[in-house]
């Protein structure tokens, strides 16, 4: 198996799906492997997923724009000059939001007064409930949308928190799963749903009363729609993963869990024949490098004591970046057909810095 490097696969796929344990940083890789790729390509689409603060006043999103998600924002002329991004290049982001994208799916689905009509009945708050729960699939519509739009040369998806990084590749199965489950099989009215004949009696819109007879009906013809749509995207959704111009990405730490999390998600994601392009083993903690003059003679002037805390501080610092540089090691003898990039602990406290820092660290010849 040939070794796909990460700038490869930044300059030629159309997708990159960046997945990972919790809290391993996979929102913050997504945005710097977006970043590396404005290197590379012209227009670039970064979705997120609950970006942190400074992430997403890095990419000037207001409080407003990250509750209510909506279409993807491009970067400012000024965030891209102060992320060193040529003028010609457009990032955009999107804050993936699955209230804003269920109401995209019903547009799409549905005529507008079919929509509209759903929209009053008491059941679609069910529905939409259950749709919001269902982060994955509405990452997943949206990416399929932008990848038919052809409006941007590369997509990089982070993927939902999740207790296991496999979780996102078992949403289709879980979807279908739900959909075909006996309760929603009730109203499928391809399969003689049960709730469909009940309510072509007469006597039921006396017990129901007209209103909720009415609404009851509407809502089960435009939700088996949307059941059928649903359905049907799952099946693209289980092939996806496997295109060719779809390039998933790992992001692990240097820590045992979170290595032992990647090597379940590797095998995962063998068995299943989706391949593995590239791990970025990301927070890896750095050596300290030599003091600069100016900084030597100001520990001179230090008590001794705060002298010798600092230097403790050091050695600690030095023996978890040798740690860390062990567990990376470990990591390239065990996936030899996988590129392993590190990206630094950034102890910066502005999102701009653990961009450029974490993008320059992981293509560092571009
Ligand atoms: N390389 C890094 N250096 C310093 N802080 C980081 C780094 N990567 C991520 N973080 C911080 O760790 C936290 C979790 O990162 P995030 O990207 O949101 O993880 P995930 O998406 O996997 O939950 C955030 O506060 C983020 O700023
Ligand atoms: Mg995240």
């Amino acid at each position: 198996m040939s070794k796909n490097s990460l700038h490869k696969l930044l300059a030629e796929k159309r997708c990159v799906i960046v997945c990972g344990g919790g809290g391993v940083g996979k929102t913050t890789t997504a945005a710097s492997l977006a970043l590396s790729a404005s290197k590379l390509r012209k227009k670039i689409l970064v979705v997120t997923i609950d970006p942190a603060k400074r992430l997403a006043e890095a990419f000037g999103f207001t409080q407003r724009a990250l509750e209510q998600g909506g279409e993807p924002i491009l970067l400012s002329d000024e965030s891209k000059q102060k992320l060193g991004i040529a003028a010609d290049v457009s990032l955009s982001v999107g804050i993936l939001n699955p209230k804003y994208v269920l109401e995209q799916i019903i547009e799409q689905t549905l005529s507008p007064t079919q929509a509209e009509t759903l929209k009053k009945t008491m059941l679609y708050g069910q529905l939409s409930e259950m749709v919001y729960g269902l982060q994955e699939y509405t990452a997943y519509e949206w990416v399929t949308r932008m990848i038919k739009d052809s409006e941007y040369e590369l997509i990089v998806l982070d993927t939902p928190p999740s207790f296991h990084a496999k979780d996102f590749f078992l949403v289709p199965g879980k979807i279908r799963n739900l959909m075909e489950s006996k309760v929603f099989q009730l109203f499928s009215p391809k399969r003689g749903g049960f709730f469909k004949a009940v309510m072509s009696f007469g006597w039921v819109e006396k017990l129901l009363g007209e209103k909720v007879y009415r609404e009851s009906r509407m809502f089960l013809e435009t939700f088996s729609l949307l059941r059928d749509r649903i359905l049907d995207r799952c099946d693209l959704l289980s092939k996806f993963f496997t295109q060719n111009e779809v390039a998933v990405v790992a992001v692990s730490t240097p820590e045992s869990s979170a290595m032992f999390e990647l090597e379940g998600l590797s095998r995962f994601l063998t068995e299943r024949s989706i391949h593995l392009e590239a791990v970025v083993v990301n927070q890896v903690e750095q050596s300290s490098s030599a003091l600069p003059d100016d900084e030597l003679a100001a520990l001179e002037t230090m008590s001794s004591d705060l002298v010798a805390k600092i230097k403790k501080l050091e050695l600690h610092q030095e023996k978890r970046a040798e740690k860390a540089m062990l567990a990376v090691e470990k990591c390239r003898a065990k996936y030899p057909g996988i590129d392993i990039v590190c990206a630094p602990m950034v102890y910066d406290a502005d999102g701009f810095s653990i961009l450029k820092k974490t993008s320059d660290a992981i293509i560092p010849t571009i």
